[in-house]
């Protein structure tokens, strides 16, 4: 039986775009109800981004026996260096926190940059297939990056360097020491991989549940954000994942899947409804801002597509 008296420590470590927090709630009312009688044992997410509902699932729900994936390797480096490296990762991240901080506005920002350029330059050296010290000093200027950097986004140009400019924060909390050892704990009971979304086939049971979060299909041509990493996530690649999510409705698995919502703008384009046709379609209230006039924005919906 799940024990939902242990008090949700451990919070996303990240922000990332397409985090869910915000539509956390929606998403949780939607979880199969076979998850409070104890029938699902297993979790998979494949597109785990900062992790919202996982880390909010694995500390009510599934304390174990799970599978957290995505095809950035930047990203699962630093859940990898978390996950073994904790201590070192958060004494060198608290000695960069004090170096920025004790600078001026102006030196902050030359900071950033240094920061960023070494970041990059030194992305050729790392091996990436093997845990080494230094993951632990790549790990640390992500995260820096990440909590400086203008609105916390991660982009890649199409060289694969990161080109986020830096933000304007007063007072950034670089280091949330006691998360980090809350996130380590959570994710020395769970399995990482880095890879794409089908490479997690051969985990999922008919006790598992599966939450997919891919990069959502740009709704009108202005917002197509983004960039996680260097490959595009076009709509050969939303139809690769619905073929995906067929394989494993077949396997008897429990699966959620998010996207954004076509009708937002064209009442006509039934795209998901095609590619998802025999699944159940729901539509949840988001406050995401789609429009770049601030006047046009409000509630959209997005999608929220289930098997059961
Ligand atoms: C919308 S974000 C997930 C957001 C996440 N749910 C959160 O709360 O932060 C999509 C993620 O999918 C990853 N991704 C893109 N293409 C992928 C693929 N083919 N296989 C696995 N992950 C992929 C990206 O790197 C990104 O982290």
């Amino acid at each position: 039986m799940p024990d939902i008296s242990i008090p949700q420590k451990a919070r996303p470590f990240l922000k990332w775009a397409g985090g869910k927090r915000q539509l956390l709630e929606q998403l949780k009312s939607h979880f199969p109800p076979e998850l409070d009688d104890g029938c699902i044992t297993r979790y998979v997410e494949p597109f785990i981004g900062s992790g919202a509902v996982f880390f909010d699932l694995v500390q009510t729900y599934i304390q174990d026996d799970c599978l957290i994936a995505d095809v950035n390797p930047e990203l699962i480096l630093v859940y990898l260096t978390i996950q073994s490296r904790v201590d070192e990762l958060i004494d060198q991240l608290g000695d960069l926190e004090r170096d920025y901080l004790s600078l001026s506005e102006a030196d902050r920002q030359n900071f950033y940059y240094q920061i960023r350029a070494r970041y990059n330059n030194q992305r050729d050296l790392i091996d990436f297939g093997v845990l080494e010290s230094a993951w632990v000093e790549r790990s640390v200027n992500m995260l820096f990056l990440n909590r400086t950097g203008y609105n916390g986004l991660y982009r890649v140009n199409s060289k694969g360097d990161f080109n986020v400019p830096c933000g304007r924060y007063k007072n950034p909390r670089i280091l949330d020491e006691e998360n980090l050892h809350n996130v380590s704990a959570v994710l020395n009971r769970v399995s990482i991989r880095y890879g794409d979304f089908e490479d997690v086939a051969d985990f999922v049971d008919d006790k598992t549940l599966v939450y997919f979060d891919p990069p959502y299909r740009p709704i009108s041509e202005t917002a197509h954000f983004t960039t996680y990493s260097k490959q595009a996530f076009n709509d050969n690649q939303q139809l690769r994942l619905a073929d995906f999510y067929r394989q494993l409705d077949a396997k008897g698995a429990k699966l959620m899947l998010s996207n954004s919502d076509p009708h937002n703008i064209d009442p006509h384009d039934d795209f998901f409804e095609r590619a998802y046709d025999g699944f159940r379609i729901e539509r949840l209230q988001a406050k995401r801002n789609i429009n770049r006039d601030p006047t046009k924005r409000g509630p959209i919906s997005e999608l929220l597509i289930l098997n059961y």
